[in-house]
């Protein structure tokens, strides 16, 4: 009887296998080849421009504008980065410019200061909301635990830059000003969870429409990169499950 049952099971697995690289995902996938190949790469093409990557910084010197901006080399913009766990940001503050509060839901974050000062913070949910902050000056190494809110602040009166290394290569970024204020959160439940009234969650919407934050991390569905994760590592996927399943079925048998 369990023998009518295989193709069935098996069935379920393949499907369930088959969504995963399209689900939501809490960490980076493990892969079982050393790097991803594009979809339909020739492998004897690959050389070392495929790991290369150039536009992370264009030129430290000269931006001084009074605003924050982010340059990312995740899989999203670099898919050799795919399933290696690594990704880089190169982090630019005008004089008085903040990045604001916000998480990055899978990774870790190691910000290095390469011209500082610059004030970061963060609030550790696992001390009872707790906010560490500390002055960095050029060379210091700060740690912003995965998922914990955080933030940088450029205090001074010249601009500040760092680089930040991430422990995912899709570290994703939810700003909390954004989140809260930019994604049509009804308007009731933010007077009520703040304490306050419609006139000044509109005030703060409008002030963020006028100065919006950096742009939101490019989402990594819309690369071919991602679909190439699907592609290539699907089928030693597949066929560990299906052995993982034929396991379970010869004990049961
Ligand atoms: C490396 O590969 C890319 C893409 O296949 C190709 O355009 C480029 O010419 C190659 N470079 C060298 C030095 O072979
Ligand atoms: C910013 O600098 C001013 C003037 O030095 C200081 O009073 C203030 O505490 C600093 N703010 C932070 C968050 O470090």
């Amino acid at each position: 009887m369990a023998l009518a049952f295989r193709p069935l099971v098996l069935l379920l697995a393949v499907v369930v296998i088959h969504q995963l690289p399209r689900s939501a995902r809490a960490g980076d996938p493990d892969i079982l080849t050393d790097y991803v190949l594009p979809r339909g790469a020739d492998p004897a093409q690959i050389n070392g421009s495929f790991f290369t990557y150039t536009r992370l910084v264009s030129g430290l010197a000269g931006d001084t504008a009074a605003k924050f901006t982010v340059s990312k080399a995740t899989a999203a913009e670099f898919p050799a980065l795919l399933g290696q766990s690594v990704s880089y940001a190169a982090l630019v503050y005008g004089p008085g410019t903040v990045n604001p509060p916000h998480i990055h839901p899978r990774a870790s974050e190691l910000l290095v200061v390469v011209q500082g000062p610059l004030v970061v913070g963060l609030v550790d949910s696992a001390r009872g909301g707790a906010v560490h902050t500390a002055a960095l000056e050029t060379g210091d190494v700060f740690v912003f635990p995965k998922g914990m809110v955080h933030f940088q602040l450029n205090n001074g009166t010249t601009a500040a830059r760092a680089f930040s290394a991430f422990g995912s290569a899709s570290p994703g970024t939810t700003s909390l000003p954004a989140a809260l204020f930019e994604t049509g959160i009804d308007d009731a439940v933010l007077e009520k969870s703040f304490h306050t009234d419609k006139a000044t969650v509109e005030e703060l919407k409008h002030d963020l429409r006028e100065a919006p934050g950096p742009a939101p991390e490019p989402t990594p569905a819309n690369s071919a990169a991602a679909l190439a994760v699907g592609g290539s590592a699907l089928l030693p996927r597949l066929a560990a499950a299906l052995l993982c399943v034929g396991a379970a079925f010869s004990l049961v048998v």
